[in-house]
């Protein structure tokens, strides 16, 4: 059965100018904040609940419940702190949501600020997402000479800005606090929680930190209903609901992103949207979820007995075929993430893998915990021996057969061109 293509967050990606105002209200762009202000606040955060809306920036927690921890007070503002770091290697959906519909993006910012009663809307971009970032701009300067934004939203009572910051590149800062930290201008290094975000966020005000395509999704939850839009879901039963954007990178034939519902399993994911391992290869291993995420591989389902565990049905499948959802990951010891996984066909050396990732971990530290400062430049430092050792380049083995025999042939074929009519013939004696 073909891959759900609902293209609802991605309806405008192929549209002219998508990311221009006249694009984007021409699609129905902003209908839904004119719908969500005549719900009033409260109903959009029903709406959002009953959406079961998890979190597209990690850690899959659900969106209504995290907006009901807002703790608000009369003399301290609400805020919303928008994440757009994507700095995970193997990530690249929020960057496509900015450059291609970032009015989709705005329109979900303010329809979010209206419902949590927020003034000032931080907009936290990865600094090397330069297109992403002046696409953003552009957005809310039309969307301020509009009347979307301003001292009076769509002439009602609300007032409301955008505030676009740009980081400085560090993976550290898409961490909910140390991106507060890094807003505020001190140091990218996070904070101990409790108090979370929502009691002591930006300023010390609270403050719902929430990753950019969460938010740009609620748009599509306001013009559906909550509950249609959850049961978009193969994993609606799990309150894991509705569609959201899927990465796939790494040796496949076409790598991008690529709109379905949520559930989907790896295999459609590589076989159905990412169009299969390059040819005349295998599969080895996938990242799940960008490459914080543990490794999954053909290998089947073997410890969901007990009917409750979210895998119970997937009892003695392939881990390829389970669907990917918050939970069901979790069930197999890896995680969701951000939906973007990393295919590796059998000429990848898992060592090398671990190394180069390892590499990346260590100069991303930000040195403040001992086990990440001082683990992830041992677990380099031990793969580059491990692959030293083995005194290769960190191929499998069969893999630098197939390497040498190609050389092998590229020289006779070399040494025929020249006219050795006795190149390759093993009775010839040279
Ligand atoms: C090291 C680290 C890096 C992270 N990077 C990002 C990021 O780039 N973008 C993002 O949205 N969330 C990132 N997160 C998750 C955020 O801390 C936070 O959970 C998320 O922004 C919450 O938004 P959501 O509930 O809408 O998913 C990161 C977490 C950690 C621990």
């Amino acid at each position: 059965m073909p891959v759900e293509n609902p293209r609802l967050l991605t309806k405008n990606y192929d549209t002219p100018n998508s990311w221009t105002l006249a694009a984007y209200e021409a699609s129905g762009g902003y209908q839904a904040l004119r719908k969500a202000i005549a719900m009033g606040p409260a109903a959009i955060r029903e709406e959002v609940k009953a959406a079961n809306l998890r979190g597209r920036g990690g850690a899959g927690f659900a969106a209504g419940v995290k907006w009901s921890f807002l703790k608000t007070s009369p003399d301290k503002p609400n805020y919303i702190a928008v994440n757009a770091d994507e700095g995970e290697p193997g990530t690249i959906k929020d960057r496509t949501l900015m450059e291609k519909d970032p009015h989709r993006c705005v329109e979900g910012f303010i329809i979010a600020a209206y419902a949590l009663d927020v003034h000032t809307v931080f907009v936290y971009i990865r600094g090397e997402l330069v297109l992403a970032i002046k696409r953003i701009e552009q957005a809310v300067r039309e969307a301020r000479a509009k009347g979307y934004l301003g001292d009076k939203v769509i002439d009602q009572d609300f007032k409301l800005d955008i505030v676009v910051h740009a980081g400085a590149g560090a993976y550290i800062c898409g961490e909910e606090t140390s991106l507060l930290n890094s807003l505020e201008g001190l140091r990218g290094e996070p904070r101990l929680k409790p108090p979370f975000p929502a009691v002591v966020g930006a300023f010390g005000a609270p403050t719902i930190v929430n990753n950019l395509e969460t938010l740009a999704t609620v748009p599509t939850i306001i013009e559906l209903g909550g509950d249609a839009f959850s049961k978009l879901s193969r994993l609606h039963h799990l309150r894991d609901g509705g569609v959201r954007l899927y990465g796939i990178s790494g040796h496949v034939n076409r790598p991008g992103v690529y709109e379905a519902p949520v559930g989907i399993t790896l295999r459609e994911l590589i076989d159905d949207l990412g169009g299969g391992v390059r040819k005349g290869h295998t599969l080895k291993a996938v990242i799940p979820g960008g490459s914080s995420t543990p490794v999954l591989r053909e290998q089947d389902v073997v410890h969901a007995p007990d009917e409750k565990h979210p895998l119970h049905a997937w009892h003695g499948k392939s881990h390829l075929d389970v669907p990917m959802g918050v939970d069901t990951m979790r069930g197999l010891g890896t995680m969701l993430g951000t939906c973007c996984a990393i295919v590796m066909d059998e000429t990848t050396s898992m060592v090398r893998v671990a190394e180069n990732l390892m590499m990346f971990y260590a100069h991303e530290s930000c040195g403040q915990c001992t086990p990440c400062r001082e683990g992830c430049a041992w677990m380099a430092r031990l793969c580059q021996q491990v692959r030293r050792r083995h005194g290769h380049a960190g191929r499998p083995r069969h893999a630098r057969r197939r390497r040498q025999q190609h050389h092998g042939q590229h020289h006779l074929r070399a040494r025929r061109r020249r006219g050795d009519a006795h190149a390759g013939d093993p009775e010839a004696v040279s």
